[in-house]
């Protein structure tokens, strides 16, 4: 497969598309500074690396990126930074994710592209009945308001589910939710649920960086794991031990 991964300089982007390549896959990169990628990423014989940002690419030059691919993972989040949080652009997610599929659309594919949107457990998935508790929702009301990339991260999701919907005919989508995020060095048991199954505010639980790379990648290359999590938003936990 041939697989656009956006955010590969990222703490998991990395992962994902080291995970890919592994796999066998091609693996096409946007990056801002190449440096950034580890070696063994950036030097692979099926790494294709392209320096620059995709939202200050043209319609055209998009429509050239996603040509021929089998699916797009997106990785990108905010800097941790004032400027990467508070800065511009506001809705990097969001936008990517638009532009993007908008590309996909012009070229027509043969059959659905697979997109991939690493996203946040702080994320409801409003298809389905996902409570949560008055003071959750304070609590997420108040971090959508002040920290920008929350009503980013909802606003690509939302554009996923409501946009491009779960019966259009060049793109299929899975939005993948993890928890509180950690680094680990290697893949480890997980378990993915439809929704979360502990409060990500009061209670949150652990998903390795390295775990959403292998889930993401192993939802991208396996028909079965496709089926049955595309038009979804998987929630993604490390496995605690019994
Ligand atoms: N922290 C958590 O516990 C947590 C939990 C759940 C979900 N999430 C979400 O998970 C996602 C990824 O997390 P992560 O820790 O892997 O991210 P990360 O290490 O911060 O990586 C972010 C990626 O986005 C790129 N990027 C940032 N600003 C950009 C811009 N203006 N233009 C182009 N590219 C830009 C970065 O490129 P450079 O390398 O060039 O900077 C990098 O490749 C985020 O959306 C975050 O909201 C986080």
């Amino acid at each position: 497969m041939t697989i656009l991964v956006a955010g590969a300089t990222g703490a998991t982007g990395r992962l994902l598309a080291g995970q890919l390549l592994d796999r066998g896959d091609t693996v096409k990169m946007v990056v801002r500074d190449p440096g950034r990628l580890p070696d063994a990423v950036k030097n692979h014989p099926r790494a294709v690396v392209m320096t620059g940002t995709i939202l200050d690419l043209g319609d055209h030059e998009l429509v050239e990126l996603v040509r021929g691919c089998d699916a797009v993972a997106l990785c990108l989040g905010h800097n941790l930074s004032m400027r990467g949080i508070f800065g511009h652009p506001r809705r990097l997610v969001a936008d990517t994710t638009r532009r993007l599929c908008q590309a996909i659309r012009e070229t027509r594919p043969a059959r659905p592209v697979r997109f991939v949107l690493m996203n946040t457990v702080a994320n409801s998935n409003r298809d389905i009945p996902e409570s949560r508790t008055v003071a959750e929702r304070c609590v997420i009301g108040l971090i959508r308001a002040l920290v920008p990339p929350q009503p980013d991260n909802e606003e690509a999701a939302e554009y996923l589910r409501t946009a491009v919907g779960k019966d259009d005919a060049s793109i299929s989508w899975v939005v993948v939710r993890p928890d509180s995020l950690t680094d680990e060095m290697a893949v480890t048991e997980y378990d993915v649920h439809p929704s979360p199954v502990r409060s990500g505010v009061f209670d949150p639980g652990k998903t390795s960086r390295i775990n959403v790379g292998h889930f993401m990648a192993a939802v991208i290359g396996e028909n079965a794991l496709w089926d049955r999590w595309k038009g979804q938003m998987p929630v993604i936990y490390n496995r605690q031990p019994a």
